[in-house]
């Protein structure tokens, strides 16, 4: 089990390149089984949730290989419309496959992806879109049956602008006949990302980053080339790796206008954030000012992935900031191991009040999930001493390598195969 050793209490200075994004690359591999073809995906994330949907994608019979930071896949070979339970419950995300099975095969089989370490994660949403486009599913015993031998185009309406089910009804309306409208859709740049790839692979979908998307159905998609766009959220990881430890970084590739609410919080607490070398730079201070109350919102709002490791980031500001984590109901399991190395949190429900200390002390701390474990390296930068960081396989399922890209902004920090119990 690999562990992270961490020496915080310097400031850092350097620049990395930002990886593709983990939100688009997912939603996108379901959408190559549309295409029939082959797709070669550029600046494609060597993840564990990519892995696993590389996994999904051959157990149905097709093609995925990789060809430098390329991910080369053809799914002519498509044989199969079930994915099994285990395959399902590597990824909580494989939901997204749904929409894509039932169009391209007219059936799909697979279990309820369940819950994970934020709360529940229902699907009820993606369920009750894709039965109003003429999907009949049942989803008793936890395994949905779903069929599908004519989808038709609909004007459909989301109950709340979910990430997920936007992209799975995308998918599922390039197999309808007609025009599907999918409004009070998710406006999050992912969305855009897809419709990018479907627009790239001859499919005809517009609205994507409003409240409505439009899909034209019955358009024939053949394979392409696709650059995936920058993970907006790991660039909001090492923006704040920055805001902890104090420094001047660069990152590499990175868009801001993808997380210009995160970059407008760390303005207000003193950082220094321009837009430069097609990147994003950052001069921090050594302590931070505590910032207006953040609340985590669908986009354009405050990015509840990012909700972790601002809180880490603020952690010796001066003063108090009030956090409200308005998506999930069980996002704030990385406190109690911040809480370790020194940290002042208190935690009523939904809201958590982040009390600036002056110090933080280095501690062995648990990761509880990717954003939560992300945190904990982004604490541990600004803490006296050592921190060793354990549980990574959490940060692996969305950062290629974190000890990488903070090792490139000038922070020590390394990976160690050491057992646990050495702690
Ligand atoms: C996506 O998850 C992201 N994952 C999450 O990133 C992200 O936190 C989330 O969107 C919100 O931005 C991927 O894109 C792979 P939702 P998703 O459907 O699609 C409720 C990370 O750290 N809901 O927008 O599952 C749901 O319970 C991960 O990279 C229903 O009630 O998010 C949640 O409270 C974590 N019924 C809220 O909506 C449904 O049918 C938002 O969920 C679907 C969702």
């Amino acid at each position: 089990m690999s562990q992270l050793l961490i020496k915080g209490g310097s400031p850092l200075a350097g620049e990395t390149a930002v990886q593709g994004a983990k939100n688009s690359v997912l939603p996108i591999l379901a959408a190559t089984l549309l295409t029939g073809g082959q797709v070669a995906l550029q600046n494609c994330p060597r993840l564990r949730d990519v892995d696993a949907s590389i996994r999904i994608l051959r157990a149905l019979g097709c093609d995925a290989r990789w060809e430098g930071d390329s991910l080369l896949v053809d799914t002519a070979g498509l044989n199969g419309c079930a994915i099994s339970d285990i395959l399902m419950r590597e990824m909580r995300s494989s939901a997204i496959f749904l929409g894509a099975i039932l169009a391209r095969c007219g059936q799909a089989e697979l279990s309820y992806p369940g819950g994970c370490e934020l709360g529940p994660r229902p699907i009820d949403l993606h369920l009750a879109g894709l039965r109003e486009l003429g999907a009949e599913i049942d989803d008793t015993g936890g395994t949905l049956h779903c069929r599908a031998a004519r989808l038709v185009g609909r004007d459909l309406v989301l109950g709340l602008p979910s990430v997920g089910a936007t992209e799975n009804l995308m998918l599922a309306a390039c197999g309808t006949e007609g025009v599907t409208t999918i409004a009070n859709a998710a406006r999050e740049p992912e969305i855009a990302d897809l419709q990018d790839f479907l627009n790239a692979c001859g499919a005809r979908v517009s609205g994507a980053g409003t409240s409505t998307v439009t899909v034209e159905g019955g358009r024939r998609l053949h394979g392409g080339t696709f650059t995936v766009m920058p993970d907006r959220i790991a660039a909001a990881t090492y923006l704040c790796a920055a805001a902890s430890a104090g420094g001047e970084v660069l990152l590499r590739g990175a868009r801001e206008r993808d997380l210009a609410t995160v970059t407008a919080v760390l303005r207000e607490a003193g950082c220094h954030i321009t837009a430069e070398a097609g990147g994003i730079a950052c001069a921090c201070p050594g302590r931070l000012k505590a910032v207006r109350p953040v609340r985590t919102a669908p986009y354009p709002g405050f990015p509840t992935d990012a909700q972790a490791v601002l809180m880490a980031a603020l952690l010796r500001s001066r003063g108090a900031t009030v956090f409200e984590e308005n998506i999930f109901t069980n996002r704030y399991r990385h406190v109690d191991e911040l809480t370790r190395m020194g940290a002042d949190i208190r935690v009523a429900g939904r809201v958590a009040v982040v009390t600036g200390v002056k110090t933080l002390c280095g501690a062995a701390v648990r990761c509880t999930d990717l954003r939560g474990g992300a945190a904990l390296c982004v604490a541990a930068l600004a803490a006296e001493g050592e921190s060793r960081v354990f549980e990574t396989c959490h940060i692996d399922r969305g950062y290629e390598d974190i000890a990488r890209d903070l090792r490139g902004l000038g922070a020590d920090i390394r990976w160690t195969e050491e057992d646990r119990l050495t702690i």
